[in-house]
């Protein structure tokens, strides 16, 4: 396991690279440094480049929030800042109607610089109210994806599509590219993930450990069950140690921006 050390200079130059305005590749750095530069390069991708990731934080016993719905701080100080650079590096953040409903999220980067990513929700049957706080106006992009046809708050952007089970995640791709928005980060629910993860679109997944024990509540992914190991998805991941959190950072293999950040090519690790 690697310790990311997410200097404020590291930070800087992680966005400068972003704006391509610095490289990751070279410069006198320590080891920590380095490693930051890695996790953060690694998920970035070049301006216009389609990428999706996704990002969830859980307990030791695979919680993601209690029973009565308690989800603020299931991840430490250190997983927290680490969603809010995650964030500040995507075009758009996207979560399902039931984070929102239960969180009421405001999905901005306030805990470290940088720009706040549009805010999309997916709500098919237009379940979340207007006066939620995604929707609030800030003079960042709120998107609403939703199969009925129900009016929305000034200034936010709807985007009809149809549903069978789902509404599918390539089509939720695609149309967010037609409006501009080509880096993608998934920030749950399980439910959500789920969904691009069954439908391999994810470049990376991340997924945040912190050390505390929940009991019950809502669990963590739950993907497609499989009968036998052997069918289970093995992504190759790298281990960061953030400070209060451990994270794993998976290879989902879908787009991986290896062509347009060299430093991603470095060797994974494969556990289990
Ligand atoms: N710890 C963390 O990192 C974290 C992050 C986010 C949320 N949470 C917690 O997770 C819980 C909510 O997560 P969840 O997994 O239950 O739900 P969720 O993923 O937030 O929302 C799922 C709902 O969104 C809609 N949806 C999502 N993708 C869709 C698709 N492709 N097509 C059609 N509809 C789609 C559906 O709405 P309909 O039901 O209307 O059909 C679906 O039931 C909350 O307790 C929240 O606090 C934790």
């Amino acid at each position: 396991m690697q310790s990311a050390d997410v200097t404020p200079k590291v930070w800087e130059h992680i966005l400068a690279a972003r704006a391509g305005q610095a490289c990751l590749c070279c410069g006198d750095w320590a080891p920590g440094e380095r490693a930051a530069m890695a996790l953060y390069g690694s998920m970035m991708a070049a301006p216009g480049t389609p990428q999706v990731v996704a990002q969830i934080g859980q307990s030791l016993d695979g919680r993601v929030a209690t029973v009565t719905g308690d989800a603020a701080d299931v991840s430490g100080p250190d997983g927290l800042a680490h969603l809010h650079r995650m964030r500040a590096l995507v075009d758009a953040v996207i979560v399902g109607v039931k984070t929102a409903l239960h969180d009421n999220p405001r999905l901005t980067v306030r805990l470290v610089s940088g720009q706040n990513p549009a805010r999309v929700v997916i709500d098919p049957s237009g379940r979340l109210p207007n006066d939620a706080r995604l929707f609030a106006e800030d003079g960042t992009r709120r998107i609403v994806i939703q199969e009925v046809d129900k009016p929305r708050p000034a200034g936010v952007e709807v985007i009809q599509l149809p549903r069978s089970d789902w509404i599918s995640p390539p089509a939720i791709v695609s149309a967010l590219r037609k409006v501009g928005l080509h880096h993608l980060m998934v920030e749950g629910g399980a439910i959500t993930i789920a969904r691009f993860i069954e439908a391999d679109l994810l470049a990376r997944l991340h997924v945040a450990v912190a050390p505390l024990l929940i009991g019950a509540g809502p669990q963590g992914l739950t993907t497609r069950p499989v009968a036998r190991l052997a069918q289970a998805r093995r992504p190759e991941t790298q281990v960061y140690g953030l400070g209060t959190d451990v994270l794993f950072d998976c290879v989902m293999g879908a787009r991986v921006a290896a062509e347009v950040w060299p430093h991603a090519r470095q060797p994974a690790v494969r556990l289990g």
